[in-house]
């Protein structure tokens, strides 16, 4: 059964704490954060004392997209907030095997997330060392756009190259009911979804239709 995500960019963020208890509470597997700094995407989010005030709403893990640049240099300050998985973007990582032994030195999964436009081969070499992929179907940024088809090819040879492995595939953008189907045939393991969730109050049954 693949597990669900979801992104609290489209919560109420005067009320974050109940949100994602709310989430927990409607079946959530994992509350998924996007971090954005205004330069490595065009638009500004949080930071690290945001997720550390909200930490205690749940025992869920959580999962940190971090589309920030020089990532390397906050994420003491996200594991110190209290984040389960820290995912780098591939893009904003000069050298990337550096900055992996630095989240599982900090006692954390490491995940790699791919924009669009960047083929997964560059994860060669690297793959042995990551608990989780994130395959972005939208260019990073911006909740509510549409889902990119042809990206699903991604998420085809991610399940060809980590078979026998313990590594994830998640996927983020553009996620609905649709779309989820194409997802789980090519072999997705965790669905972020924040539009889809948060439609109307239904939590639980938006996240039902995703599974
Ligand atoms: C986009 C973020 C996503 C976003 C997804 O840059 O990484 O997590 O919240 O939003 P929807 O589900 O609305 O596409
Ligand atoms: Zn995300």
């Amino acid at each position: 059964m693949v597990l669900i995500a979801p992104s609290i960019l489209s919560a109420d963020f005067s009320r974050l704490d109940a949100e994602i208890e709310a989430l927990d509470k409607a079946g959530a597997d994992y509350i998924h954060l996007d971090v954005m700094d205004g330069r490595f995407v065009p638009n500004f989010t949080f930071g690290a004392p945001l997720i550390r005030q909200v930490r205690s709403a749940s025992k869920l893990p959580f999962d940190v997209h971090l589309m920030i640049t020089e990532p390397d240099k906050q994420l003491g300050a996200f594991a110190a907030a209290g984040a389960d998985i820290l995912t780098v973007h591939f893009e904003a990582c000069p050298k990337l095997e550096p900055i992996i032994n630095q989240i599982h030195l900090l006692g954390l999964k490491a995940g790699v997330s791919l924009k669009p436009k960047t083929p997964p081969e560059v994860l060669n070499g690297v793959l042995d060392k990551l608990d989780q992929v994130l395959v972005m179907t939208v260019e990073p940024g911006f909740g509510g756009q549409t889902f990119m088809q042809d990206q699903l090819f991604k998420i085809a040879w991610l399940k060809e190259h980590t078979k026998g492995k313990n590594i994830k595939i998640e996927v983020d953008g553009g996620i609905n009911p649709q779309t989820a189907a194409l997802c789980r045939a090519q072999g997705a393991d965790i669905l972020v979804a924040g539009t889809a969730v948060f439609k109307d109050k239904n939590y639980r049954a938006n996240m039902d239709a995703l599974r």
